[in-house]
């Protein structure tokens, strides 16, 4: 039978990307992050689009080059259709519908939310269903049921900023520059979680917020001087994330027991953070859970978690009109 090979593109937010696969395996995954945000301490949308515009047929040459695929050879077209930003989205979307157009080959929409949970199905260990996932990046916090490969259910979700942007907003105001994640990640391995204690937040259910952390913190730097600030950073680097860590760790844990469910996975941007990744790992052996959490390059924003979303698609026979337009607003 003749092989299945798709060609996938993310421009949800700020990172050009294209990845080819052939029957569910990754040949390329191309990234290109873009770094005029850098200055202005978050993503400009405006910049986001005109950087995407730039990159994207740069990015899919070497996606097909790498993958030693030519574009004759492509079954169907996979792209980010949502969430994300509308004039980011509108590249990625616009560029895919006119190569399959060109190539006659039919386009697969892809949820961006439901690929970094797909992400998990890109390499060995593969979670078993019902598995569920934390999704936590810059834009989303969410806890997803996942029943099958296109069945999700969010079940759990922020009330008001995402963690990612907790993190974001923190490093921004200890004067870390942008992307702050990784800076307070780094930081906070030298300091003392309990050093300064930030409040956990306990919202009923399953839902999270931590726009109150961040005010703690605002105020907490308020009330000392820069000179205290600079001395134990790593001391608040790290009590901020114990309390990011906690609040999401805690509610996992609710949704484990509520669900009955022990196959535990995480997603999305902030599956990188040592501190959590360590948590998580004590979580699962006092719990007896199984967790997954996918390699690197597919945890942060990528087209190989899109491509792997639009190989299932593909098998499902779930194909887009051509007359498609993006999404900012998209569930899973
Ligand atoms: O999934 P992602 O690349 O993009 C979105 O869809 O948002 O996630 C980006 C987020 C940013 O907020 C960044 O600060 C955070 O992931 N992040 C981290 C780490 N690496 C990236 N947060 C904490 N610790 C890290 N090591
Ligand atoms: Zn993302």
């Amino acid at each position: 039978t003749e092989k299945v090979t798709l060609l996938a593109i993310e421009s949800s937010c700020d990172e050009t990307s294209a990845s080819v696969i052939s029957d569910g395996q990754i040949l390329s995954n191309i990234v290109a992050t873009q770094v005029v945000h850098e200055k202005h301490g978050g993503v400009v949308p405006e910049l986001a689009s005109r950087a995407h515009q730039q990159n994207i047929i740069l990015v899919v040459q070497e996606a097909l080059q790498k993958a030693q695929i030519d574009k004759s050879e492509l079954s169907a077209i996979g792209f980010t259709r949502g969430p994300g930003l509308l004039g980011s989205l509108l590249v990625g979307t616009s560029f895919s519908k006119a190569m399959a157009l060109a190539l006659d080959i039919p386009l697969i929409e892809v949820n961006h939310m439901q690929a970094h949970v797909l992400a998990h199905f890109i390499d060995e260990p593969k979670p078993a269903f019902p598995f569920l996932c934390l999704t936590v990046s810059g834009g989303h916090t969410q806890i997803v049921k996942v029943k099958s490969h296109l069945g999700m259910e969010v079940i759990g979700e922020t009330t008001d900023d995402a963690v990612g942007e907790a993190f974001d907003k923190a490093a921004k105001m200890l004067g870390l520059g942008y992307p702050g994640g990784p800076m307070v990640d780094k930081l906070a391995k030298t300091g003392n979680p309990l050093a300064f204690p930030f409040p956990i937040s306990d919202m009923p259910d399953l839902k999270f917020s931590f726009s109150g952390v961040k005010t703690a913190l605002l105020y907490f730097i308020q009330k000392q001087t820069p000179e205290f600030i600079q001395e134990n950073l790593a001391d608040i680097c790290a009590s901020y994330q114990y309390t990011l860590i906690r609040t999401l760790l805690l509610k996992l844990k609710k949704a484990s027991k509520l669900h009955g469910i022990k196959e535990i996975s995480v997603a999305g941007g902030v599956s990188a953070n040592s501190g959590l990744r360590l948590a998580l790992a004590e979580m699962a052996k006092k719990e007896r859970w199984n967790i997954y959490i996918p390699d690197f390059q597919y945890c942060t924003d990528n087209a190989g978690m899109i491509a792997i979303a639009a190989h299932y698609k593909f098998l499902a026979g779930e194909f887009t009109s051509q007359s498609v337009s993006p999404m900012p607003r998209f569930a899973i």
